[in-house]
């Protein structure tokens, strides 16, 4: 499930950040791109910015990657929500287009894990925070501050069992405006989750300075 419903308002570019350019490409393609690579996928389902399901189907044929499209809903679980209606495996893998560096092996990676230990009901590729993090009030007195070396940024690629992911999307109906990961979502359900440590630059692209990052590193893969 790739979740590519967004309004993109926090890079001002005008439009959703599924379609603007990136390296030559929408930003959706890279994500496609990788999904189309990974061995462990099956089928891809896109949730796409209402109105523009045909951009998102013209967008999966000139990346040469099959894929049924979805429309979105107005918060971000929503549209994984609507997308996961279309899913018939056992095993789900939840990906945000705004994570364009993403490749085909991460993929891999947290699947083989999901499928290798029963035990869990997700695997969600993370990275070592690197700054202090405060928690705080609305009026910003600082709360507490947690020791940085249990604190990890859950990234996408996530994985789950399929059931688990429906049932615990199905039991917060409260929470889906708000949310913004969906393993959070599985936790609160009860179920496992372990990190997957995102072996290489996983950045999501939300600010105009994101996007200028991204161009530069995906400028290196190639060279
Ligand atoms: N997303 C979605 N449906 C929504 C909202 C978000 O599928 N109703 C997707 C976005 O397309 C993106 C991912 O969720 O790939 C992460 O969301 P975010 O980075 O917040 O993207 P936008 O919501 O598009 O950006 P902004 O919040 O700045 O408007
Ligand atoms: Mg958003």
């Amino acid at each position: 499930v790739i979740a590519a419903a967004g309004s993109g308002e926090r890079l001002g570019a005008g439009g959703p950040k599924a379609f603007v350019e990136l390296g030559g490409r929408p930003m959706l393609a890279w994500s496609l791109l990788a999904f189309g690579a990974a061995e462990s996928i099956g089928e891809i389902v896109v949730a796409a910015p209402p109105g523009s399901e045909d951009r998102v189907g013209a967008i999966a044929i000139e990346a040469n990657v099959e894929g049924r499209v979805t429309p979105g809903g107005d918060a971000r679980s929503q549209s994984v929500g609507r997308a996961l209606d279309l899913v018939d495996s056992d095993l789900v893998v939840v990906h945000d287009a705004a994570r364009p560096l993403t490749q085909g092996s991460l993929v891999d990676e947290i699947v083989a894990r999901l499928a290798g230990d029963t035990d869990l009901a997700g695997v969600v590729a993370a990275a070592p925070v690197t700054d202090t993090i405060k928690e705080a009030s609305h009026a910003r007195r600082v709360i507490r501050t947690p020791e940085r070396d249990h604190l990890w940024a859950a990234q996408t690629p996530q994985a789950f069992r399929t059931d688990v992911l429906r049932a615990a999307i199905a039991q917060h109906p409260d929470l889906l405006g708000t949310v913004s990961d969906d393993a959070m979502l599985v936790e609160r359900a009860g179920g496992e989750v372990l990190l997957h440590r995102t072996p290489s630059e996983n950045l999501k692209v939300t600010t105009p300075l994101d996007l200028r990052i991204a161009e530069m590193l995906l400028a290196d893969r190639d060279g």
